[in-house]
């Protein structure tokens, strides 16, 4: 008897990587969600699950939607992302400009308690939301860019998540970008694990409880 396979195990048997496209804004919404807790899902960790796509993903595809790459399942749909920035001084500018003002009439402040408590409270979402100096590093004329990388479970595991970063250090190298950086969340051992194994080393700025860590984009020839 030929075995079972369900829709989104089928549709899943060809995942491929390519170029953002706008209409992928609500999957990387999601994504984001669904990955935003240390690696795994924050729903319903806020009392508005728009946030934290609205503070770590949107921007990104709105202001840098060529520096975006999407793992499409083979179906259309994105399960998996990388996103960047290559100058994140000149982001800062443009958040300031055109996303705080529509992120503060959306939040102007905290919803009610939920369930959860996490460390990172909605307090503190509110205030990465509307002021991006936080992204202020020291290390940015070496390390100019900065991204984010999420993929859905399903997908991880599999080496998606070093060709996005390949596919990413290409595409800024090529605007000749000499370095990007990233900073997580400290409890995100799993990634860290990840980024080590790929070369990113801790930068300067770097602290236990905030990591900052950082890459050349231009790779060793294989
Ligand atoms: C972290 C993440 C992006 C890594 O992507 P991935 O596709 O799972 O990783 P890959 O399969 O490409 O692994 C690449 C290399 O890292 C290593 N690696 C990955 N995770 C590891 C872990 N937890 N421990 C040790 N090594 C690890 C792999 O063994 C592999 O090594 P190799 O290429 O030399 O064989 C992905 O798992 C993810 O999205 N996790 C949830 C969201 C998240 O945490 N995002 C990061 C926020 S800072």
């Amino acid at each position: 008897m030929p075995a079972v396979i369900s829709a989104p195990a089928a549709a899943m048997r060809h995942p491929f990587i390519r170029a953002y496209r706008s209409d992928d804004r609500a999957d990387v919404a999601r994504i984001c969600l669904l990955t935003a807790s240390g690696g795994s899902d924050a729903t319903g960790v806020y009392s508005d699950d728009s946030l934290m796509p609205e503070v770590f993903a949107l921007p990104y595809v709105t202001y840098a939607p060529e520096l975006a790459f999407v793992v499409d399942d083979g179906s259309g749909r994105a399960v998996g992302y990388i996103i960047a920035v290559a100058d994140t001084a000149a982001f800062i500018d443009w958040w300031k400009r055109e996303w705080t003002p529509g992120f503060v009439s959306r939040h102007p402040s905290p919803g009610p308690a939920t369930s959860h408590a996490p460390s990172f409270t909605e307090a503190d979402l509110l205030k990465a939301g509307s002021d991006p100096e936080r992204m202020r590093i020291a290390e940015l004329g070496e390390y100019p860019a900065h991204l984010h990388i999420d993929l859905l479970p399903e997908l991880q595991g599999k080496g998606f998540g070093r060709r996005l970063v390949e596919t990413l250090r290409d595409a800024l190298a090529e605007r000749g970008v000499p370095g990007v950086h990233l900073s997580m969340d400290p409890n995100n051992t799993s990634a860290r694990a990840f980024y080590d194994r790929l070369g990113f080393r801790e930068l300067a700025s770097h602290r236990p409880t905030s990591p900052l860590l950082g890459i050349a984009t231009a790779r060793p020839v294989e």
